[in-house]
């Protein structure tokens, strides 16, 4: 199968007027010009699963989105689509405000949001603050410790800007110093990774950051196991989880974490400006609230048990219909279920993970292992070029995903999430199987 034509005037069940007034992206002029609006989203109880979770389930998943028909979209670990029922609250919100300002701030509203995520990722509501993306969490809570120059940070080569940059800031503030180790890709088991960290821990060692699932290679890393480890040695763990939160069948509390932030606008499909940032609630005396809450007597008063990590989100104005959203983020992992996600995603990228260690000129960066690897898969085919892979991929059949430049691995990443269906996975195999075939015409051009 060759050049996959993409439908640019319908969607999956809805019209192009979704993306009403979107001028950039891959299908943008035409989109805009598109008069229509989108079908309604159907209620959310229409999937709560009452029979077997068969492809017409699946099927009743996908049209809650509006993905424009053709395209086969990858890349939720960078950005996932919303959902028809979020899409719509977005919009809601959005109108609410401008017809009645009333109550702008919605502070009921969000503490409602903040309970139903702390319960959604098993915390408390006040070890919960409401933020606008991971690496906002990030800061938070590593830019809120109190450092002090010779103390050490152990994270490894695989972590994202979003954790490293604060760490950055510490070390060229305080004079932290920042140890990198290395993890091998795939890992041999739970026991070498925790070796390789405990390696390079030392008396001054007071944080480690580590990613749940790492970026690079989707790599699910063992934080029950590193917690046990930090807190043997009296350090802390702070825990880059931009891409469990909707993927996995999240418990922060049973994993004993420190620090916990994550990212809305990726698996948990809650649109852009999103977040989610979870500390202890005893270790909230020690962090620093990094941008100033609007009452700092109220949150420093040690008797005062009413703010929590409240304390860590910005007390002014924010944009408050992406964070109302997040609710109707929820009930749409809700109504279908934490563990039903998770066992989806696992079911569709264990199918591409078999498939692609089929076809010969295919290295795999990712493990095989469901321990250690879940939604995300990074690949290289023959040594082609890893932008030369992506658009040749997108070409042949319309499949959207990702070059990986962190890691010098050359691979490409492909996401499988709830909306996408197993034909679309055939769709991303066939389109590899062309390129891994056809590799010298790929080499140094990118047109096939
Ligand atoms: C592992 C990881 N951490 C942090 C980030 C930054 O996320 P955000 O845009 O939510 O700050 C990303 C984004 O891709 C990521 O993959």
């Amino acid at each position: 199968m060759s050049g996959v034509r993409v439908s640019r005037r319908r969607f999956l069940g809805g019209s192009a007027a979704a993306f009403g007034g979107l001028t950039t992206g891959l299908f943008g002029a035409s989109l805009a010009a598109q008069p229509k609006a989108p079908p309604l989203a159907r209620p959310l109880s229409t999937l709560v699963p009452s029979g077997p979770l068969d492809e017409a389930y699946w099927w009743k998943v996908r049209g809650q989105f509006n993905v424009v028909d053709g395209l086969t979209f990858m890349n939720n670990g960078t950005y996932g689509p919303t959902p028809r029922v979020v899409t719509e609250a977005l919009a809601r919100y959005e109108r609410e405000l401008a017809e009645d300002p009333t109550d702008n701030y919605r502070n009921e509203g969000r503490d409602a949001v903040r309970a139903r995520m702390a319960a959604f990722v098993g915390a408390q509501a006040d070890e919960i603050a409401l933020t606008r993306s991971t690496s906002e969490g990030m800061n938070i809570f590593i830019r809120g410790l109190d450092w002090k120059a010779g103390d050490e940070v152990v994270y490894c080569s695989h972590e994202h800007g979003g954790g490293i940059q604060p760490l950055q800031q510490v070390e060229a503030r305080y004079g932290v110093k920042l140890v990198k180790v290395e993890v091998p890709s795939p890992p041999e088991s739970v026991d070498q990774i925790v070796k390789i960290y405990e390696r390079a821990m030392t008396g001054k060692t007071r944080l480690l950051m580590v990613s749940h699932m790492t970026y690079v290679t989707g790599l699910i890393t063992p934080i029950a196991a590193l917690c046990g480890l930090a807190h043997s040695k009296g350090a802390l763990i702070s825990v880059d989880g931009a891409h469990p939160l909707g993927m996995l069948d999240l418990n922060l509390n049973a994993t004993g974490v420190d620090h916990y932030a994550a990212a809305g606008q990726k698996w948990l499909l809650a649109g852009t400006g999103t977040g989610v940032c979870y500390i202890r609630r005893d270790l909230q005396d020690r962090i620093w609230p990094l941008m100033g809450y609007a009452d700092q007597k109220a949150v420093h008063d040690p008797k005062s048990t009413s703010f929590g990590a409240k304390r860590y989100e910005l007390g002014g104005q924010r944009n408050v219909p992406s964070f109302m959203a997040m609710a109707e983020a929820i009930d749409f992992h809700e109504a279908i279920g934490k563990k039903n996600v998770e066992a989806r995603v696992r079911q569709l990228s264990t199918k591409l993970r078999g498939g692609l260690k089929g076809i010969p000129g295919v290295k795999m960066w990712t493990s095989e292992d469901p321990q250690f690897a879940a939604g995300l898969t990074l690949f290289s085919v023959h040594q082609i070029p890893m932008e030369n892979v992506v658009k040749a991929i997108y070409d042949y059949n319309r499949v959207w995903i990702r070059t990986m430049t962190t890691g010098n691995l050359n691979g490409v990443r492909a996401a499988t999430h709830v909306y996408n269906m197993p034909d679309e996975v055939d769709r991303l195999l066939d389109a590899v199987t062309h390129v891994a075939k056809n590799a010298s015409r790929y080499m140094t051009t990118t047109t096939g």
